[in-house]
């Protein structure tokens, strides 16, 4: 398997084990603020970050392009701002947060 494709399914799975913890947390809680987030580290993080991860694989020959390592780079730098300023912005009710987010 390419290299870009494993670091795309690596994160993937960081992200679906934070994106069940959050979800397991509204649900224990009984507070569903937060669900817009989980939702997103679930469906950027995991499903979204697997789906690329599967396109490099069908693909070596793209997977070989340096553009793919800064798809990666760039697409997983975003997450890790985007998703716990989200988080932190709906769990914690902080809306000062939502330019980190944007
Ligand atoms: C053990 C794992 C999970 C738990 C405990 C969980 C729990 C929850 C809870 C409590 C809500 C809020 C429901 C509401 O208030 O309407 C929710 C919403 C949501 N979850 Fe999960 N979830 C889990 C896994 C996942 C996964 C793996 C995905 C996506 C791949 C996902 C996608 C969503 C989406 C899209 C929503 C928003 C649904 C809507 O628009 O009403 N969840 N989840
Ligand atoms: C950076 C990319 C994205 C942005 C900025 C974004 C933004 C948003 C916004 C503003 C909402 C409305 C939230 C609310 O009313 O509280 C929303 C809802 C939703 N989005 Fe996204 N979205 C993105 C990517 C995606 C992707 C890739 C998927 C699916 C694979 C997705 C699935 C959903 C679903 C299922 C909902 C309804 C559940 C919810 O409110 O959380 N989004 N999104």
């Amino acid at each position: 398997m390419p290299r870009v494709s494993e670091l795309f399914f690596k994160t993937a799975i960081v992200f679906l084990i934070l994106g069940i913890a959050a979800g397991l947390q509204m649900a224990i809680s009984g507070d569903h603020g937060a669900f817009p987030a989980h939702a997103h580290i679930n469906l950027l993080g995991w499903v979204t970050s697997a789906i690329f991860g599967g396109y490099y694989a069908l693909n070596p020959a793209k997977a070989e392009r340096r553009i793919a390592m800064i798809h990666y780079g760039l697409y997983t730098v975003g997450l890790v701002i985007m998703l716990p300023a989200l988080y932190w912005m709906l769990a914690a009710g902080h809306p000062e947060i939502e330019p980190v987010v944007a």
